[in-house]
Parts: C-alpha cells; sequence; structure tokens
C-alpha cells in the first residue's frame, strides 16, 4: 500500500475513536460543554417521552405540537439510537451507553431487511457507532448481515445499488443519499474480509460521480437506470425544487459520501469531488451569511424560503473530516456552521420544540411535508459534527506534520 493510502485511513481512525474559503469570516468559539449539556437535557427529554408512550418505535420530529414516531422500518429510526451514542462519548455517562444500547438492540430485525437502500441509515448510524465504541462481535455480526442485505440491491450492469423499487415512473432510482450507505459496506468488507461489500462500494460511487454530478458540481437528486443495459434513463428531482435545481440535503449527502469514500480507499478523485461539493456549497452566492442552507439552492422565493438547519449540520459534520485529508478552511466553515446551529436561531430552548435540539429543518418541501420542524436526523449529525470538532481539535496539528498520530510517530 502506498504511504498516502495511510492517511485518510489513519485520519478517520483517530477522528472516531480516539476516546476521550470559502469561509464567510473568522472561525468562531465553539462551546463543547455548553452545546453538550444543552443538548443531553433535550434528549434526555426526548427520551424520557419515548418510554413514556411505551412503544417500540423511533423518535422522528414535532409537529404542530405534537412528538411524532416512526416504526423501526422506517428510513430514519437509525439516528435516535446513534445521537444516544454520541450523548455517551461526549459526556462519558455510563446512562446515556445503556440508553444507546438498548435502542440499538431494538433494531437487530432490521438486519434482514431489502426492501430499499436505507439500511446503511439505519443500522449505520446505530449498530455501527455502537460496534465503533464497544467493540462488541455482535454488534458486527449484524453490520455484516445488514451489509449482506444492502448488497442484495446491487444492479450488476449498471453497477449502482437501487434506492427505491422501481414504479411507474423510474425503473432502477438511484438517489444522491445512497452514498450515505456505503460506509455500511465499506466497513463490512473490514469486517467480514469479503472484498464484493468493497467493490460494490467502488462502483456505486464511480456511477454516482459519472452521472449525478453536473458541470458545477452541484448534484441532480435522482438517476434512474435501465438495470438491463445500465443506460441512464432520466435525471429528476424528488426532494428539490425542480430537476435542474440543488437540493441542498442533496448536496450535503453526496460532500459527505465521498469524504467516507476517500477514507477507504484513499483515491484522489473521491477526495478532489469531496472538495468541488464543498466548494460549491461553500462558496454559493445563495447560501446565506450565516452558512445554514436554503432547503434548496435553487429555490424561487429566496430569502423568503425555509432553512434547512439538517443539510447544515450534515455539511458540517462532513466538513470536520474534509479538513483531516484537505485544507483546514474546511474545518473553519464547519466551526461556522456549528456555531450557528449552535445559536438561539436553530437550538431550541430545552423543554421546548418537542424535546429536539434543532429547529427548522425540511424533509420534503414539494410533498409538503415536514417543512420547518424540528427531524431526528438533523440532531443526530449536529451532535457528530459537536463531536468531530472536539476530536478535530486535538489531532489536527499532528495530521498536518505529516505525522501518524495512531502509531504515536
Ligand atoms: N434520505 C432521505 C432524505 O434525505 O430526506
Amino acid at each position: 500500500m502506498k504511504k498516502n493510502k495511510w492517511v485518510p485511513l489513519l485520519g478517520i481512525a483517530a477522528l472516531l475513536s480516539v476516546n476521550g474559503a470559502c469561509c464567510k469570516s473568522k472561525s468562531p468559539r465553539i462551546d463543547v460543554k455548553k452545546y453538550t449539556e444543552s443538548a443531553a437535557r433535550q434528549t434526555a427529554g426526548l427520551y424520557d417521552k419515548l418510554m413514556a408512550t411505551g412503544e417500540r418505535k423511533s423518535p422522528q420530529n414535532f409537529q404542530n405540537g405534537v412528538n411524532r414516531y416512526c416504526a423501526y422500518e422506517g428510513w430514519i429510526s437509525g439516528f435516535f439510537p446513534g445521537s444516544l451514542w454520541f450523548l455517551y462519548e461526549l459526556t462519558g455517562d455510563p446512562q446515556w451507553k445503556t440508553r444507546a444500547s438498548e435502542q440499538t438492540e431494538r433494531l437487530e430485525r432490521i438486519k434482514n431487511l431489502t426492501s430499499d437502500h436505507d439500511i446503511g441509515f439505519r443500522m449505520g448510524c446505530s449498530y455501527g457507532n455502537g460496534y465503533r465504541i464497544t467493540g462488541d462481535p455482535a454488534y458486527r455480526d449484524v453490520l455484516i448481515q445488514s451489509a449482506r442485505s444492502l448488497a442484495t440491491r446491487f444492479q450488476p450492469e449498471a453497477g449502482v445499488i437501487m434506492s427505491w423499487n422501481p414504479n411507474k415512473r423510474w425503473k432502477c432510482p438511484v438517489i444522491i443519499d445512497n452514498m450515505m450507505n456505503l460506509e455500511l459496506l465499506f466497513n463490512a468488507a473490514i469486517y467480514s474480509g469479503d472484498s464484493s461489500f468493497y467493490k460494490i462500494a467502488v462502483s456505486h460511487a464511480d456511477k454516482t460521480l459519472e452521472n449525478h454530478y453536473r458541470a458545477d458540481h452541484s448534484s441532480f437528486h435522482v438517476v434512474d437506470y435501465d438495470p438491463q443495459t445500465g443506460a441512464v434513463r432520466m435525471k429528476n428531482t424528488a426532494q428539490g425544487y425542480a430537476d435542474g435545481s440543488a437540493w441542498a440535503r442533496g448536496q450535503a449527502w453526496g460532500l459527505y459520501g465521498f469524504v467516507i469514500c476517500y477514507r477507504f480507499t484513499g483515491d484522489e478523485r473521491y477526495l478532489q469531488q469531496a472538495e468541488a461539493i464543498a466548494d460549491f456549497i461553500l462558496n454559493h452566492p445563495r447560501l446565506p451569511e450565516d452558512m445554514i442552507p436554503y432547503w434548496d439552492f435553487d429555490a424561487p422565493n429566496i430569502p423568503d424560503e425555509p432553512r434547512d438547519a439538517s443539510a447544515g449540520a450534515i455539511a458540517a459534520s462532513a466538513l470536520y473530516e474534509l479538513a483531516l485529508y484537505s485544507d483546514p478552511k474546511y474545518a473553519d466553515a464547519a466551526d461556522r456552521m456549528l456555531a450557528s446551529l449552535s445559536s438561539d436561531s436553530y437550538t431550541a430552548p430545552v423543554g421546548e420544540n418537542g424535546n429536539f435540539i434543532l429547529m427548522h429543518s425540511v424533509g420534503s418541501k414539494p410533498a409538503n411535508s415536514e417543512v420547518d420542524v424540528p427531524i431526528v436526523y438533523a440532531d443526530y449529525y449536529y451532535l457528530e459534527a459537536i463531536y468531530r470538532h472536539r476530536q478535530f481539535k486535538k489531532l489536527k496539528k499532528h495530521l498536518w506534520d505529516g505525522r501518524l498520530p495512531a502509531l504515536g510517530k
């Protein structure tokens, strides 16, 4: 293996497992302790609400004054257990570990779900964080089985994992969000020694690079393939403003996804793609001063359009990891996003907002569903961003000295 291949692997190992520009102005101070305390109090309230329901479900959002929950088959079921794992890492309080294990293990049966591509979200955020933190081999086995389930959706002619099942309009729709599921496959290749998981992930990433991106490095939401010939049939949107627009959360999913691909492969094309996507987002003339995007960069009534805090949180988390492999300017941008999300403009007072941490996310504006509400995945990536900020501060000087902190050299 060439020396530079170790850089992403060691970088992320250190970022994730040590216990313990683009930018519109100077980096703000990030008060990890304060943000964590407030997030922990809020999430403890949400946990109590969930337990009081007596239902085996997952918190989803808070709308019209009502906390809403979804079945474990829903795509968002891994985020609440994942948030509990991050609170355990951020606070060191074993109470969070107990809660996180209990909520994670409720998802076990989902390891066999093959009806869509979202098993990477469900199991990576819950069991994936759980295994990273505890090393429990039972968790590793669940992750390998989950990867097998995801791999059943691979379409060899097209070289992609089918996101949603065929319908009247699409034969093999692939959404940019699917890049987030590749981490499950890369990890399963390492855990099991089965390289087919790795090959599927690389094939999917390459096809996404080829077909999802425009010349300005923005992404389509949906690309539909002919599963027999592999030809691209259509390029559309489902949750964005228009087929040709830049749906904000989709840009963040793509950024995060290509950073993951670089972490596991060391392939410079993926790093360059992640940098290009980051630059698209951060240099965009319609990115507001506080760096939290509108729900779509091309939404017609900007500035009178809802923001999407979830897109800001996902991008901030991804930018911390990108900064490890690339330019520290990306961590400065992430700090600015994190500071904005932690301000009164986005963070709700404890006890309000249905006990979700962040306000102002958008699920699907075209479907008029979850518009300008708190949503569980915004909280998950916000907590991950706080955790990554803390790890990044500990590690960056070693990485840029070209030394390998994990080996103590
Ligand atoms: N993966 C679905 C969404 O981002 O809304």
